[in-house]
């Protein structure tokens, strides 16, 4: 079985991004997956940059060495990629030539209560996974507007229908993704 990794770009307890995350697993059950945490993080600083690195960066970088494909699910903060995010991208993108997202399969995912699905970050996110020329689900996109009315009244589940099912099927088709990637090593 595939190894899936997920990768939250927020840490609220109370996440609608890790609501939608919580229910990838459930909805696509073909494939293992883990939770890999951004939350103990340093801030990006060069001089810690040196050998394993700092011991959460060790197992952050571990941790997305071990898996077969990446699944980013990320909120949009002013027209764009939340910075704790950014941070950990960075931090998977060193050192150069062994960088643990380096010709990675991945996807993008955001929800947001607002209209526009966290699009401008999801181009962000793109960006910044091309320069370390991650494999990036293409063609298909999933935006999440509106998410406040796709959840149960508790905030804990995604309890839309017609997005349960689009997310079920855009985690299928990242599923086959990781094996059309792997022709282009
Ligand atoms: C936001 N939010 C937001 N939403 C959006 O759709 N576009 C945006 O540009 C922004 N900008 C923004 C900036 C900052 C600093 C914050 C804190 C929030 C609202 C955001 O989508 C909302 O708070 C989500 O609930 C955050 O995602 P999680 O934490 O619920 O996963």
């Amino acid at each position: 079985m595939k190894k899936i990794g997920i990768i939250v770009g927020s840490l609220r307890e109370q996440s609608f991004n890790r609501i939608v995350a919580e229910a990838i697993p459930e909805l696509a059950p073909g494939a293992e997956y883990a939770f890999i945490s951004i939350a103990e993080l340093p801030l990006y600083n060069g001089d810690l940059d040196k050998g394993p690195g700092p011991e959460p960066v060790r197992q952050f970088r571990e941790a997305i060495a071990q898996a077969d494909g990446i699944v980013i699910v990320s909120p949009e903060y002013n027209s764009g990629i939340p910075g704790v995010l950014k941070n950990a991208l960075d931090w998977a993108s060193t050192p150069t030539k062994t960088a643990a997202l380096l010709r990675k399969p991945a996807c993008v995912i955001g929800a947001t209560p607002g209209a526009k699905g966290t699009m401008m970050a999801q181009q962000q996110i793109r960006q910044t996974l091309e320069a370390v020329q991650v494999f990036v689900l293409p063609f298909q996109k999933m935006y999440i507007s509106q998410v406040t009315d796709k959840v149960d009244a508790d905030r804990r589940l995604l309890t839309d229908e017609t997005t349960r099912s689009y997310l079920q099927r855009y985690a299928e088709a990242f599923i086959r993704w990781i094996d059309q990637a792997s022709t282009l090593n």
